[in-house]
């Protein structure tokens, strides 16, 4: 069996539908309307002890929801899921203490409380050892420069800083499974990768299984070998992301802004997959043409006042995905 299982695994939500005016109001107390949303639909994946696994898609894809069921916060519609060998949301104590948790858009810590009090808190939460604790804190306050801000309230913090507070505090316990959701989120490059530089320490030093949540194509492509891409709830593709990159990575996007407008400005050898005006954005395969080739052939056409090109980002990579199938 592997460290973590899931099949099939669905969640769907039900909101109330709200009825308009004071009769809704009063009709909503005998017969409520639900709608229902699909959240995740039938999701299947296993991974192996020591491996980190970025569970990527855009905004709304399902991926908050997949680690509240894995780390036991929710309980799915439908399907199973397995934690070493726990299922979460039956056992979700003793699936804490097996499991780190790091949610980006939400801070663990005691809001009002000096960085330094919740960690000394959760050490009684978990009941960590003197010893470990020790160890722990020195470790993770070498590698993240915890004691800039021991004395500073959380609410304080910068979110560079309560994000490093909240990885430390997810690890006092010493789990073997870390989930992180959206551990990057709205960081600087710099702050970016000191999180991603400990995640990888703790990655390879102490064996720990990562999985780690985000839109953000970069946290993949600095930590994950492998990849797991969602988009409205269902895996769209699960494996390598060497594999996902030997094939989307052939193309380029070039951006040109023209004069004035052609409306359709047809280039052969490129795609007009997007116009706004007179921006247009061109997809090519830059094994079969230069970035200067296209460029020529729309000035021949018309005139350019700027130009940019772009690799293509996680969001073009799933259209191009939905489009070309893989
Ligand atoms: N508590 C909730 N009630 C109703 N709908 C929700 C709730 N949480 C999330 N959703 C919806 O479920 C979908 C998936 O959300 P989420 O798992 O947060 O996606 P992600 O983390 O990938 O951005 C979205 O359409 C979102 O609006
Ligand atoms: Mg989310």
């Amino acid at each position: 069996m592997s460290l973590i299982e899931v099949k099939d695994l669905s969640k769907q939500y039900f909101i109330a539908k709200r009825q308009e005016g004071m009769w809704g109001a009063v009709r909503s107390l005998f017969h409520r309307e639900y709608l229902t949303k699909t959240a995740v639909e039938e999701v299947s994946f296993s991974i192996e002890t020591g491996e980190m696994v970025g569970y990527i898609g855009p905004n709304g894809a399902g991926k908050s929801t997949t680690i509240k069921m894995l780390t036991g916060i929710l309980v799915p519609t439908s399907g199973e899921v397995r934690v070493g060998g726990l299922v979460p949301y039956q056992e979700r104590q003793k699936n804490a203490r097996q499991i780190g948790v790091v949610f980006g858009q939400r801070s663990q810590l005691w809001w009002d409380l000096p960085t330094i009090e919740s960690f000394e808190l959760l050490k009684q939460v978990y009941f960590v050892p003197d010893e470990q604790y020790r160890k722990n804190m020195k470790i993770f306050t070498e590698i993240l420069g915890l004691d800039e801000f021991y004395q500073t309230p959380v609410r304080q913090l910068s979110l560079g800083q309560r994000m490093r507070a909240d990885i430390a505090a997810s690890l006092l316990h010493n789990p073997s499974i870390l989930f992180l959701d959206e551990p990057t989120i709205g960081l600087d490059v710099v702050a970016k990768d000191r999180m991603r530089a400990f995640i990888q320490e703790m990655n390879k030093e102490r064996g720990i299984t990562v999985i780690l949540t985000t839109h953000d194509m970069s946290d993949i492509e600095k930590l994950c070998k492998r990849m797991i891409l969602i988009d409205q709830g269902r895996v769209m593709y699960d494996g390598l992301l060497s594999k996902v990159k030997d094939h989307f990575g052939k193309t380029r996007i070039l951006i040109v802004d023209l004069e004035r407008n052609f409306p359709q400005l047809r280039v052969e050898g490129a795609e007009l997959i997007r116009e706004e005006g007179v921006r247009k954005w061109y997809r090519f395969n830059k094994e079969e043409y230069t970035a200067a080739q296209i460029i020529n052939r729309v000035s021949e056409q018309a005139e350019i006042v700027d130009l940019s090109l772009e690799e293509p980002e996680i969001d073009a990579i799933i259209r191009q995905m939905y489009e070309q199938g893989f």
